[in-house]
């Protein structure tokens, strides 16, 4: 099965099966969407009021921004792939609770899977906490993460701010655009360290 109908088959499964309780509130799921083929995936927190009512992630003030900034590393919305942790939105936009996080896990992991990107990338800190628990954004912003993590297909994550807390804070904003110009020459580092990685040893290895 090709990539977009292995990624169909996991937002139908995931929109009947996905236990979490924010379904009750909600208007609608608002699973991924972009090119199942992308060699990037962007991860987000949760959808906000212009996501539910539409079902798709990142349509509003911040989706916006996060569209300038792509058109300033010369990519387009279309080629990329772009999520959230959480399915459902939060009432009045509150932060995603730790139960709302592990409900939606499966649905992310399996998207993930079918995608297999090349680079992950996490926009704010409940994204990059739901990977890496311990890793502080202030910290790890604009530095490219190299980590496997069981039943994830790319072992390469970069953490940029939120783009809606950069929205209005002129300083995190201009950090924010910074880290990511950085990401086509993230991307060439990933393809340097794929070249230089040494082939596994096979049992028909005679060196
Ligand atoms: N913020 C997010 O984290 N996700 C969205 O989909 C929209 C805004």
């Amino acid at each position: 099965m090709d990539k977009k109908s292995t990624l169909t088959g996991v937002h139908e499964k995931w929109k009947r099966e996905c236990v979490c309780e924010l379904k009750n509130t909600a208007i609608q799921a608002v699973p991924g969407d972009g090119n199942p083929e992308a060699e990037i995936v962007f991860i987000g927190e949760a959808p906000g009021k212009s996501e539910d009512e539409q079902g798709r992630p990142f349509v509003g003030a911040a989706g916006k921004f996060l569209e300038e900034m792509l058109s300033a590393i010369g990519m387009k919305r279309a080629e990329v792939y772009i999520t959230n942790i959480v399915k459902y939105r939060p009432p009045n936009n509150r932060d995603p609770l730790p139960e709302e996080k592990v409900a939606c896990r499966p649905w992310l992991m399996e998207e993930l899977g079918a995608i297999s990107p090349k680079l992950i990338i996490f926009l704010g800190r409940h994204a990059l906490n739901n990977f890496f628990p311990s890793e502080q954004i202030s910290k790890t912003h604009g530095k490219l993460l190299v980590r496997e993590i069981i039943g994830v297909p790319t072992k390469y994550f970069y953490a940029l701010y939120h783009p809606a807390a950069a929205l209005y804070d002129g300083s995190m904003r201009e950090t924010l655009m910074e880290d990511f110009k950085k990401i086509p020459k993230v991307l060439e580092e990933i393809e340097k360290r794929k070249r230089e990685e040494k082939p596994p040893k096979t049992l028909f290895d005679l060196s």
